[in-house]
């Protein structure tokens, strides 16, 4: 197992990193402080693994709410259900929330302890790749809203995350190249040698070859818990975690969430941030075309959908966290593996990339 620390003063936490871990229930009890426990999981995932986090907790008063799968679902009424449970068993201020699941259940179970009472203790399971290397570390929780995605939200830090490899075993092939956008997200940003050793080792990745997805989760998690240790609430270089992510929610919220795969939207919008960075003359074509035969490897999507019109992109994209005085703000890069923080970029430009990349 290995051990990574996201250090946030007071709020510091461990993340563990390994097999096998759902059964060590060591690390379960060293980071519950209370008797009551509630478990946040959904149907697909609490048949596979509720009953291991369960024979963890014996001596504990638990309690579980199982929600509906999907993205649709992540909603401030969802939410309502886990602060039913929690009231109607009289759960305390000590309580401690347990997120078992991927990154719809992490944001939601996160964004209930950070409500409940005003705030609980909790843990993240994360059981998708995308939920391991990227969403349960570093506090942010939340919900969509049908005008923009993750637009309810609040930070709020775990007491740990526990990421065992194993549970990845039952995660389909699409969810786990979903999961591989957000770690190539981490190699162009801010670390070139990574998005190297992704070039050459993608294959393995997708073998599901252990130590190669040891080595990603590892990096990824590193990479993550460096930007959110020196920008804990999105001042500064937190922002960068967004490359793709302005063009990739405008494609999530506009054709419905739940279509495309959060990693696959964000894959497109990455390749669109790339042509664009590629019009301001930092990227050369070779170096968009390596990043788009990246995604194209994990078998991810490329192109944006042709059912948004550049108009509906213009205005989906102008509901975003990064924007000001009701500008829209993106992460570009300015080399491959650095990214940019938030700037304004011409209108024009944007529209030319709407307008023409991926059309011929
Ligand atoms: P998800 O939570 O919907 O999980 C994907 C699918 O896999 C679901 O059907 C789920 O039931 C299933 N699943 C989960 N674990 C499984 C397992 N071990 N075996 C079999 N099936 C399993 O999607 P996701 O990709 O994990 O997360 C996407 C969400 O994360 C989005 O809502 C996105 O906004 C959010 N996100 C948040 C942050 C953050 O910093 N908080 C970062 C990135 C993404
Ligand atoms: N996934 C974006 C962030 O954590 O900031």
């Amino acid at each position: 197992m290995k051990t990574l620390q996201v250090e946030l003063g007071k709020r510091s936490y461990p993340i563990y990193i390994g097999s096998d871990l759902l059964n060590k229930s060591d690390i379960f009890k060293s980071h519950i402080k209370s008797k009551q426990v509630i478990i946040v999981s959904n149907v697909i995932i609490a048949p596979l693994y509720l009953n291991k986090i369960l024979n963890n907790l014996l001596e504990y008063e638990v309690q579980t709410v199982i929600l509906p799968d999907g993205e649709q679902f992540k909603t401030l009424e969802y939410v309502t259900q886990i602060f039913d449970k929690l009231l109607t068993n009289k759960f305390g201020r000590d309580s401690t929330l347990i997120a078992l699941g991927g990154g719809v259940i992490g944001d939601m179970g996160g964004f209930a302890a950070a409500c409940y009472q005003r705030g609980i203790a909790f843990l993240q399971i994360p059981t998708t790749l995308l939920a391991q290397v990227d969403s349960s570390v570093g506090g942010k929780t939340g919900v969509n809203h049908p005008l923009g995605k993750n637009m309810i939200g609040a930070f709020y830090q775990p007491q740990c995350v526990i990421a065992d490899a194993d549970v990845l075993n039952t995660l389909d092939n699409r969810q786990l190249s979903a999961g591989l956008a957000e770690v190539i997200k981490y190699g162009l940003i801010r670390d070139i040698v990574f998005f190297e050793w992704l070039e050459n080792n993608v294959s393995k990745l997708l073998d599901r070859d252990k130590q190669a997805l040891a080595y990603a989760i590892e990096q990824s998690c590193i990479n993550k818990a460096e930007i959110v240790s020196e920008d804990e609430t999105e001042t500064g270089v937190r922002a960068t975690l967004n490359l793709g992510h302005t063009f990739g929610h405008a494609i999530e919220t506009g054709i419905g969430y739940g279509n495309y795969l959060h990693g696959e939207a964000v894959a497109i919008g990455t390749c669109q941030a790339a042509d664009l960075s590629r019009r301001l003359g930092w990227l050369t074509d070779v170096d968009v075309n390596r990043i788009i035969a990246l995604f194209k490897k994990c078998n991810l999507p490329t192109i944006p959908p042709t059912q948004l019109n550049t108009n509906q992109f213009l205005e989906l994209m102008a509901v975003d966290k990064k924007n000001v005085n009701g500008k829209i703000r993106l992460i570009l890069l300015n080399k491959l593996g650095s990214a940019t923080l938030p700037i304004e970029v011409e209108n024009e430009l944007i529209v030319q990339t709407l307008e023409n990349y991926g059309k011929n």
